[in-house]
């Protein structure tokens, strides 16, 4: 990272520590803040929001690590999540994750190169007689097979 956006992200963050006080209590709130602008919280803003509100950089990346809406990678404009759990799982879910990570050239837990697409693994989205299921952002898909996974994620802008 360069300098000059170190610099700029330090006095974004101190803003938002002016606003929601630097106290410990301001932790989540900063986070979200971060989060919000940014997509997700780098690990120089991490150190930051540790020096600022004086603990420890390990628990800033706890709270980061434990809340599933706080991020500390970049993430990509589209979130898809495959239903991992054990009637999808049965039901081809690997042969439909692998499917997909050839296409993408990415594994889950990764996102593509072009910032298009993030791949997640999910647990039971509810749709177990439909399975494989997955979601791409808030919309569910079920009865996947590798063909129309593809399909469906070639469609994603
Ligand atoms: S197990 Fe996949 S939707 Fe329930």
């Amino acid at each position: 990272m360069l300098v000059a956006e170190k610099n700029s992200l330090t006095e974004e963050i101190e803003k938002m520590v002016e606003k929601h006080g630097a106290t410990r209590a301001a932790l989540m709130p900063v986070l979200q803040d971060i989060q919000r602008n940014h997509k997700y919280v780098s690990e120089f803003a991490q150190q930051e929001v540790a020096r600022l509100l004086n603990i420890h950089p390990v628990e800033v990346y706890s709270v980061i690590t434990f809340y599933s809406f706080l991020n500390s990678e970049p993430r990509g404009r589209n979130i898809v999540r495959l239903c991992q759990t054990i009637t999808c799982d049965l039901i081809g879910k690997e042969i439909v994750a692998k499917a997909i990570e050839r296409e993408l050239g990415v594994k889950f837990g990764e996102t593509t190169k072009d910032n298009r697409i993030t791949l997640e693994f999910a647990n039971c989205l509810g749709m177990c007689d439909q399975g494989p299921a997955m979601l791409v952002n808030d919309k569910v898909y079920t009865k996947l097979t590798p063909e129309k996974a593809v399909e469906i994620l070639n469609k994603v802008k």
